[in-house]
C-alpha cells in the first residue's frame, strides 16, 4: 500500500517511562483508515538531517470530521527518534502512511496469542483492539518482555482487554526474570495449534529464538518486522529480507513494501 504524504501537528508528545514517549498527530481527515501492523514514515517538516524518514507503528488511529488522531509509541534509540523526542505541541511533522501490509486477521482463531519483545507492544497494542472488537469471545493471551520495569510500556491498553497478561523482564524487575520466548515456550503446552493464532513484534534475537522454538510445531506466527528502513516505499531495497519461496527456493521482500507482517515461518534468518 502506498500511502500518501501528510503535514502533521503534534499535540501531545509526552516521556511516559524512561527514554519511551507517547507522540499525538493529527492529519488531515483523509487520512486511509489504517490495518493493525501498518506503519508511517516520519520526519520533521522542513529538516534535512537526519534526511530519511523512521518507521513507526501506528500505535492507535482515531477519527473525526475534521482531522485524524495518530499515536505513535516510541524509544528513543538514535539520532532521529532523539530529534523525535524534542518536538513540542504544534511542531510539524511529515507523515508518510499508511504503509505496509497489516496483520492477516481474516483466519483468527479461538485462542490468540501476542508476544511482545520491548517495543514490540505498539503494533500488537492495536492488533488486540482490533482483534477484541471482531471476535469478541476470542480468548486473549499477552506475553510481554522488557529489559526492566522502567522500560515496559504499552500494558494499560492490551491489560484491560486480555484475559491473560504475562510480563517478564531480563533482570527480574518486574514480573518473572526470564526471556518472554522462554515465558512462552513453558506455557505452550496450554495452546494447540489447530485453534491458536500467535502474534509477535520485537527484536530479531527474540524473534529467531522463536521461530526456533516453533519450528517443530505446526503453530501459525505472524510477525511484523522491525528492520532498519531508508525509503519505506519499495524504491531502496534497503529493508530486504530472504523469504521462503517454493519447492526450497527463497526470494528476497521488502520488509517496507511487501511486510512488515510475515509469516514467521516463511522468513530464512540470515545468522
Ligand atoms: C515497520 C517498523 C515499525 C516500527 N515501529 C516502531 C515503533 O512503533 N516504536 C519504536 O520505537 N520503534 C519502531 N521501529 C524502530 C524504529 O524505526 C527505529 O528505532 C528508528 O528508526 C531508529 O532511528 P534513530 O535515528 O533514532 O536511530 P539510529 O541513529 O538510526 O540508530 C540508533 C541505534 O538503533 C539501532 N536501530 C535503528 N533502527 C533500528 C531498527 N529498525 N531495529 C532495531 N534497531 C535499530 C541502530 O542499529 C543503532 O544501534 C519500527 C521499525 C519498523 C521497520
Ligand atoms: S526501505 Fe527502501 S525498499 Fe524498503
Amino acid at each position: 500500500m502506498a500511502g500518501k504524504i501528510y503535514i502533521g501537528e503534534i499535540s501531545k508528545n509526552e516521556e511516559i517511562q524512561e527514554d519511551c514517549f507517547l507522540m499525538k498527530v493529527k492529519v488531515a481527515a483523509s487520512f486511509e483508515n489504517p490495518l493493525p501492523g501498518q506503519f508511517v514514515m516520519i520526519r520533521i517538516a522542513g529538516l534535512n538531517d537526519p534526511f530519511l524518514s523512521r518507521p513507526i507503528s501506528i500505535y492507535s488511529f482515531s477519527c473525526g470530521e475534521n482531522f485524524c488522531l495518530i499515536e505513535l509509541l516510541y524509544r528513543v534509540v538514535g539520532k532521529g527518534t532523539q530529534i523525535m523526542a524534542g518536538l513540542i505541541e504544534g511542531s510539524q511533522v511529515e507523515i508518510h502512511g499508511p504503509l505496509g501490509n497489516g496483520f492477516e486477521i481474516s483466519d483468527v482463531r479461538e485462542n490468540i496469542v501476542f508476544i511482545a519483545g520491548g517495543i514490540g507492544i505498539a503494533p500488537l497494542s492495536l492488533l488486540v483492539e482490533n482483534l477484541h472488537r471482531r471476535f469478541p469471545s476470542s480468548l486473549m493471551t499477552l506475553y510481554s518482555g522488557a529489559q526492566r520495569a522502567s522500560s515496559v510500556v504499552g500494558l494499560d491498553r492490551p491489560q484491560k482487554i486480555c484475559h491473560d497478561v504475562n510480563v517478564c523482564t531480563d533482570d527480574g524487575s518486574m514480573g518473572e526474570k526470564n526471556l518472554v520466548t522462554q515465558v512462552f515456550q513453558k506455557d505452550m503446552k496450554k495452546f494447540s495449534p489447530a485453534n491458536t493464532s500467535i502474534y509477535a513484534c520485537g527484536p530479531r534475537e527474540m524473534l529467531i529464538s522463536l521461530a526456533k522454538i516453533l519450528s517443530k510445531s505446526k503453530f501459525s506466527c505472524q510477525v511484523s518486522l522491525e528492520e532498519r528502513m531508508a525509503c519505506g516505499t519499495g524504491a531502496c531495497a534497503g529493508c530486504a529480507v530472504a523469504i521462503k519461496y517454493e519447492q526450497g527456493i527463497s526470494c528476497y521482500k521488502r520488509v517496507c513494501a511487501d511486510g512488515p507482517v510475515f509469516n514467521l515461518a516463511d522468513i530464512i534468518w540470515e545468522y
